[in-house]
């Protein structure tokens, strides 16, 4: 796993462009596996100035998205498919229907699950996926207690995610959905690179957790040690529980410019 910690927001952006357009340069029709929330806004920000520069295109490349509420109206503003639209898939060049997500108004919602991991693997499955992590520990929505080998299904949000979630539903905890199809532990673990974003203070158990604690289905990001080739994006703040904190540093500042993460 590697640990990057970086000045700012803007920083942490352009790191994980650097990656996106380095993959996209030798592999125009990659799959990218895309995360909602606020942790990768910075990402997909610089994402959309490159390519109105003229610097990437995604014209062949194709997303899936981590997961979806269950039931929130198609026309819904915070439905994650319409989110990811509007703050990146939008504001691009993807090709129309090229980034999926799981269906949260399917009937049969198993196999709705079933169908969408058959998408990730007929893709070829998911070359760099962005993450964030939630103050519990839980990426996509795989909350804490969840099976480190899952796949997508469904999943009952903690409490503690509804309450982190509210400010999307104008501060309404019970406006938050209690429901959500995820990505799986496993289905995540089987993307080639992992790029997880964590900003700010909240953050900073979790990643102590994700970093240097024990594996354990409690923090279920912990999971992503067993990965070969993680690469955590940390501002000060979400950084400031880490003991390794110096030698991280120290590690990346050694680090050759073309290396890239
Ligand atoms: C969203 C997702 C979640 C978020 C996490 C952090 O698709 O899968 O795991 O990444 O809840 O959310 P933010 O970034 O809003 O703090």
């Amino acid at each position: 796993m590697e640990v990057v910690i970086l000045a700012d927001a803007k920083e942490i952006g352009a790191v994980a462009a650097d990656a996106i357009g380095a993959l996209l340069g030798r592999k125009p029709a990659a799959v990218l596996g895309l995360a909602t929330g606020s942790s990768p806004l910075m990402i997909y920000d610089e994402l959309v100035s490159r390519c109105d520069a003229g610097l990437l295109t995604f014209h062949q490349t194709r997303g899936f998205t981590l997961d979806e509420y269950v039931g929130l109206p198609a026309n819904h503003p915070e439905r994650y498919h319409n989110v990811i639209d509007r703050v990146f898939v939008s504001r691009v060049d993807f090709a129309p229907g090229a980034v999926q997500g799981p269906d949260g108004l399917a009937a049969d919602i198993r196999a709705a699950c079933a169908a969408y991991e058959n998408a990730i693997h007929q893709a070829g499955g998911v070359d760099l996926q962005i993450l964030g992590i939630g103050t519990d520990g839980h990426i996509a929505f795989n909350e804490p207690g969840s099976s480190l080998a899952s796949r997508t299904r469904i999943k009952t949000l903690t409490r503690q995610t509804r309450i982190d979630n509210a400010r999307f539903f104008d501060d309404d905890i019970d406006a938050v959905p209690t429901h959500c199809l995820t990505q799986g532990l496993a289905t995540i673990m089987a993307a080639r690179h992992v790029v997880l974003v964590a900003t700010g203070g909240r953050k900073a158990e979790a990643v102590h957790h994700l970093v240097e604690g024990p594996v354990s289905a409690m923090w279920p990001a912990t999971i992503l040690q067993h990965h070969q080739h993680v690469t955590v994006l940390l501002d000060d703040a979400a950084a400031h529980r880490l003991q390794l904190a110096g030698y991280y540093r120290e590690t990346y500042r050694a680090k050759p410019d073309w290396q890239g993460i």
